[in-house]
């Protein structure tokens, strides 16, 4: 129980922290996305919402969405009888979104069961486990998924914490080395997610999981 509580606490400090750096750099984040990417960002972001699998009308959830680089992907693909939803803990990011009438907002962590079981036929997560530095975000995304309903996450081979800082994240590296975030996700998606591939761009840094819920 005092364990439990003191889990909680941590993850708090930890949340607010995430959620203040990226409030802080949320003007920036778009220009140096680009510049990491060498521009090859969109492309990316192409490829994983390819992987969704996307049809007209569909519902589709991004965890995470930051300032909403994947919007204008998953709004042509579900086109306007689609809807989406973006969520994420930074309100900095979330301000700097696009607007759209079937786009909804909403500032909340990924770990909260905000949704509905079975309320989206499609889910995205980019670039956000790396940051995240702890799996609790699986569960409650595979609640929101209807069985059969795609699930993409992608994300990038960095030391976990790189963005939050150089302090933060040696602290991580020093408590749990270099944890291999893309096997451990995998691994705990098996049991509920079907045909699970990885594909991998820009020299191998980036991979791109996607499979079928169960
Ligand atoms: C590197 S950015 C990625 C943003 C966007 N998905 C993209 O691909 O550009 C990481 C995002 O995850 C959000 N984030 C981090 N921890 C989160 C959590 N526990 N719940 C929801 N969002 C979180 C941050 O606020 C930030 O906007």
């Amino acid at each position: 129980m005092v364990r439990l509580l003191l889990l909680r606490i941590i993850l708090k400090i930890f949340c607010n922290r995430i959620r203040d750096t990226y409030d802080a750099r949320a003007g920036r984040y778009d220009a140096l996305v680009r510049m990491l990417s060498l521009g090859g960002d969109s492309e990316y972001r192409r490829q994983a919402v390819a992987a969704l699998r996307l049809r007209p009308g569909d519902r589709v959830l991004d965890v995470g969405c930051g300032t909403g680089l994947n919007f204008r992907w998953i709004l042509k693909a579900v086109g306007p009888a689609g809807r989406m939803v973006g969520t994420d803990l930074s309100y900095g990011m979330l301000r700097r979104a696009l607007r759209h009438p079937n786009l909804r907002l909403v500032q909340a962590t990924a770990s909260r069961d905000i949704f509905k079981p079975a309320s989206f036929d499609a889910i995205l997560s980019t670039y956000v486990i790396t940051t995240l530095l702890d799996q609790e975000m699986i569960a409650p995304i595979l609640g929101a998924l209807k069985p059969g309903g795609r699930l993409v996450i992608a994300d990038d081979t960095l030391p976990p914490g790189w963005f939050i800082g150089p302090g933060f994240m040696a602290r991580h590296l020093l408590k749990q080395g270099w944890p291999d975030l893309r096997g451990r996700t995998l691994r705990m998606l098996r049991p509920w997610v079907a045909d699970l591939r990885v594909t991998h761009c820009h020299l191998g840094m980036i991979y791109i999981i996607s499979g079928t819920k169960r």
